[in-house]
């Protein structure tokens, strides 16, 4: 009996890893990313932003949604949230590097934070909607759009 019980165990621990393990279950295009002392240094995909198009994702309700939680400098807002700080001159405090890992997955600085991991791994997100499931929030090239308008903070 015994025995029984720690077979069954270890098969619950050991499944989900093994899922995790497996690429087969991450989108075709996506793309992996290092964390070095709490940064990104390389853009996602090797590919460049655009502020433009960042900052209609920030505050687009259905992309980024940035808003929701955080006052950004952007004209003709009525109403933000202040869960998150404000991003003011978040670029004088922070490099490029640093603002993408806060994007791609902040958990990796704050493990409790409720600010969602936009281009977290999707195998690691917990009970994602139906239309989620496999998915990132933001596509690789909308993470840099949204770095390169933050970027432009200072
Ligand atoms: C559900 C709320 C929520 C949403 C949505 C959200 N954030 Fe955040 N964000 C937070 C919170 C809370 C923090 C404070 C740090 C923490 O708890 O992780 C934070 C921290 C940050 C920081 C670090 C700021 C600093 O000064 O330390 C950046 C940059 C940031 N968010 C950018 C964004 C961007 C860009 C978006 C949209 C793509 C976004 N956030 C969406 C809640 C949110």
């Amino acid at each position: 009996m015994r025995i029984k019980v720690g077979v069954i165990t270890f098969a619950l621990l050991v499944s989900p890893l093994s899922g995790i393990a497996d690429e087969s279950l991450l989108p075709d295009d996506y793309c992996a990313w290092d964390v070095v002392d709490y940064a990104i240094e390389k853009p996602l995909c090797g590919l460049s932003g655009d502020a433009a198009r960042g900052k209609q994702i920030v505050t687009d309700a259905y992309k980024g949604n940035c808003l929701a939680c955080h006052l950004l400098p952007v004209e003709g807002v009525e109403a933000y949230g202040n869960i998150g700080p404000p991003l003011h001159g978040l670029a004088s405090r922070m490099s490029e590097a640093q603002i993408r890992l806060r994007i791609v997955d902040t958990r990796h600085i704050n493990p409790m934070s409720i600010m969602p991991g936009f281009y977290r791994d999707p195998r690691l997100i917990n009970r994602p909607a139906k239309d989620y499931i496999g998915k990132t929030f933001l596509t690789a090239q909308q993470v840099e759009d949204v770095v390169a308008y933050l970027e432009t903070l200072r």
